[in-house]
């Protein structure tokens, strides 16, 4: 199959590709995701064979309007539409007692995962074209991908088109929210964090029943070993290449550059650096995928506190370091 790239401005073509039960690569703010539309059975199973994702882990609907999010919905708490009412559009999925019959969306689950995402285009084309089921649009296992360059090297020849509207403005996917209790309860931290979801008038409730099913699939990692470090200081790349992604202000001994390719056989160490927590969540992925084409052993990287972004950012990261250990 010939992979086309297009654009956001090619709403035409990216709708009627879609109307075609065609598989779509296109950006959201968070990542990119691989869309089909939700009520075809034989397009979104095609989602989950280019994948290669786990059957039982089911699959986010994205609709463009809180409308069109809650009539899929049985039941809608007053606390979910206070939260939809601030943070849609955005990177929020709310997890609701269905009322459609999916179960190529939903894995056998009664609950659905709804999101209004931000872009203009997509809300546009989701205007057009119905609710759209789209997981990240990455083979099952790698980073999610944050480019259309990412999407191309996954799934290149797999799917008809990628839409490519440059780096997604987050970095990592969404917050999905359980709301079928008598409070939300996160099941994946992401770009709205519990301190948002509180300050919208919400107290955020223990983990509740209806853990994720996807948190028990391996995420989010590169090939390489991912190392968890409190600083450069405590880099030990025991004699392998590695790269080392710290923040500017980590105070190591010399402004960190790319060594060059070295004639005396020490290893070889690429620098990546963050100005901030939010920066680290735009570039983890790519640096992610950067050091496996580099072929590099390990990834180095400097925790972050666990505040606003940093709670997503350090969920992933950790799933990212215990993954060697056959999680
Ligand atoms: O930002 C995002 O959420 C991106 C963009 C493309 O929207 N999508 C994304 O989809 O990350 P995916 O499939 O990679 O992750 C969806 C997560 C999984 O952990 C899945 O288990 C969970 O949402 N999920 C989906 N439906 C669910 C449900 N009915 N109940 C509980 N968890 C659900
Ligand atoms: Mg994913």
């Amino acid at each position: 199959m010939r992979t086309r790239i297009v654009s956001i401005h090619d709403i035409d073509e990216i709708v009627e590709a879609l109307r075609q039960d065609q598989l779509v690569a296109l950006p959201t703010e968070t990542v990119y995701g691989l869309a089909a539309r939700a009520g075809s059975r034989s397009a979104v199973e095609r989602i989950f064979a280019v994948k290669r994702r786990p059957a039982d882990n089911p699959l986010i609907v994205h609709v463009a309007s809180a409308e069109e999010a809650f009539a899929l919905a049985s039941h809608v708490p007053g606390y979910a539409e206070r939260l939809a009412e601030r943070f849609w559009p955005g990177p929020l999925t709310l997890v609701l007692p269905s009322a459609v019959d999916w179960p190529w969306v939903q894995a056998g689950h009664p609950t659905i995962a709804l999101r209004v995402p931000e872009p203009g285009y997509l809300r546009e084309v989701l205007r057009q074209v119905g609710p759209l089921a789209a997981p990240s649009a990455n083979l099952s296992g790698r980073p999610s991908p944050t480019t259309a360059e990412h999407c191309r090297a996954d799934l290149e020849g797999a799917v008809p088109l990628i839409v490519d509207g440059g780096a997604c403005r987050r970095g990592v996917e969404s917050t999905v929210v359980d709301c079928t209790g008598a409070a939300p309860s996160i099941l994946r931290p992401g770009p709205v964090t519990a301190e948002m979801i509180g300050s919208a008038g919400s107290e955020v409730g223990a983990p509740g029943s209806a853990a994720s099913p996807g948190t028990r699939h391996p995420h989010y990692r590169p090939r390489a070993r991912v190392v968890l470090v409190d600083g450069p200081s405590d880099v030990d790349p025991d004699g392998e290449a590695a790269m080392v992604i710290s923040a500017r202000d980590a105070g190591s001994a010399a402004t960190p550059g790319d060594a060059p390719a070295d004639v005396s056989g020490a290893p070889r160490i690429v620098h990546r650096v963050f100005d901030s927590p939010e920066e680290l969540a735009r570039s983890l992925y790519a640096w992610f995928r950067e050091a496996d084409d580099l072929g590099l052993s390990t990834v180095f990287v400097q925790r972050v506190p666990e505040r606003g972004i940093g709670a997503a950012v350090m969920n992933r990261l950790r799933k990212a370091a215990r993954a060697g250990e056959g999680d």
